[in-house]
Formats: C-alpha cells, structure tokens, sequence
C-alpha cells in the first residue's frame, strides 16, 4: 500500500488547513490561491482545452477553490496516493454537485501518469508543500512527470514553505497545525536537514528558493507569499513556475 501515512491525517486536515483560524494559515492559503488563480488566468485561453492537475491534491481544497474562480469551461484532476484523502474529496464534490473536478487514487510518482490524461494543455501544481513530502528518491522521476505533463505550451506550479527561514517560519505553520501533525518533539523542527519530523514518523523537507527552481529546471523569480507576523511582512512561502506564465 502507498499513502497510509496520510490516511490519519485526513480527518484533520480541513480543520489544520483550509478551516484553520490561525491567521497565518489563513492568509497563507489565501494568497497561495489568489497567486496560483492569477497564474491561471494567465495560461488559460478560450481557443483550447486546458486541465489543472493537482498532484497530492488532499481533500481537494485547491481545486475546488480554484473552479469557483476560474469555472467550469477548465477540467480540473486530483490525484492523492491516501484513499481517505480521495474519498473526503468526492464526498465533497458530490454535496457540490460539480462535473468539472475529478479525484483519483494515484501515486503521484508514477512514471505512466501521462495514461490518465487526453492531449488538453495540462497546468500541472503541487501545493503547500507537498514536494517536501515527496521521498527523496522518487523526486527525479516527480518532477520529470511534471515537466512531462506540462510540456511546453502547459505550466508546472509549485507552492512551497519558505526553506530560506526555516528557523522562524516553520513553527509559525507546524504550531497551529498540531491537531494534524498530532504530535511536535523537541526535535521537530530540525534546522540542520531544513527538516519538520516527528517521533510518530512524519515528515516534511523543506527547500530553499534555488532549490526548487533547479528542480523546475526555472529560472523564473518565484511570487512571496507575505504574511503580517507582529507588525512586520513575513515570507512565509513561495509560488514557483517552470516558465514565465
Ligand atoms: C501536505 S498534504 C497537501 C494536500 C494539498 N496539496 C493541499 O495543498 O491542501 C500532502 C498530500 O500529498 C499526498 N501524497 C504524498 N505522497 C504522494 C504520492 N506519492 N502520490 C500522491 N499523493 C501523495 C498525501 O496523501 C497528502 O494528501
């Protein structure tokens, strides 16, 4: 079985993320949303057929926030490797009653994702920081699906947690999300590996600005996600495309 790990987590995560009262969670996902619906609009035209694919989609939150901006002439996919993630989200689209969105039991890195799509031109994401969540040894081959998807008239799109101030950013997210993560060591937050861990096996590696940009093979100033932290402007996170939308 692939995804298990996320399969406890999932009864938690609308209420650490997309729900969460924290006003830094908030407004992250907020702006990661705004900047990412700006992006699209910038790529999507009327002339062609066009999907957004999110990989390691959750419970759905970015796509269906993204279908009350951006429609229903877009077809938008999920893919999730936990079946509770998957089958929050279908429950969700069912109440919503949505044609446009689809969600999948898939490992995002899969080398034959490219089988499950038609030829539209593909807007391919990956959001709040689910590279991090990634194993290392299967990144190359994530990426390259990425990259694959998206081809040259598509996009590749990552949103990441800003791993060039690790230190002060990660407890500001990890703190508020503690009913997911369920549980933050002494350890936690490992400054050496740039690194959220816990003793119950969690995991998330966090990358610098560089970092992702030579993953996307970019070289494309990715956008700040800025959040007011006692009175001062905070980059708390950062958008990233493979090219210039
Ligand atoms: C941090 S959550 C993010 C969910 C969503 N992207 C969001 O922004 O709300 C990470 C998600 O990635 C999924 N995931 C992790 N590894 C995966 C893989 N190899 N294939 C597909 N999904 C994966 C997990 O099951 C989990 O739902």
């Amino acid at each position: 079985m692939f995804g298990e790990a996320w399969d406890d987590m999932s009864s938690e995560y609308d209420g650490s993320v997309e729900n969460n009262p924290d006003h830094v969670i908030s407004n992250f996902i907020e702006q990661e949303i705004q900047i990412t619906s700006e992006i699209c609009k910038k790529i999507i035209g009327p002339e062609k057929k066009f999907t957004i694919i999110d990989l390691g989609s959750g419970t759905g939150r970015v796509l269906f926030a993204l279908q009350k901006i951006l429609g229903d002439s877009v077809s938008y996919c999920g893919l999730d490797a936990s079946k509770p993630m998957v089958e929050l989200s279908n429950m969700k689209k069912s109440q919503l009653d949505l044609d446009s969105i689809s969600f999948f039991h898939y490992d995002v890195t899969n080398p034959k994702i490219d089988e499950l799509f038609d030829d539209s031109i593909k807007i391919v994401m990956c959001m709040y920081n689910t590279i991090g969540v990634i194993p290392a040894e299967k990144r190359k081959q994530f990426f390259e699906n990425i990259m694959n998807l998206a081809g040259k008239d598509g996009l590749g799109l990552i949103s990441a947690f800003n791993g060039n101030d690790f230190s002060f950013v990660a407890p500001k997210i990890y703190h508020p999300m503690k009913k997911m993560v369920k549980r933050i060591d002494d350890d936690s937050f490992d400054e050496k590996k740039v690194a959220f861990r816990n003793s119950l096996g969690y995991y998330s590696q966090w990358f610098t600005k560089s970092q992702i940009n030579e993953f996307l093979g970019s070289t494309v100033e990715p956008i700040p996600i800025t959040v007011d932290v006692d009175g001062n402007s905070k980059t708390m996170g950062h958008v990233f495309t493979n090219r210039q939308p």
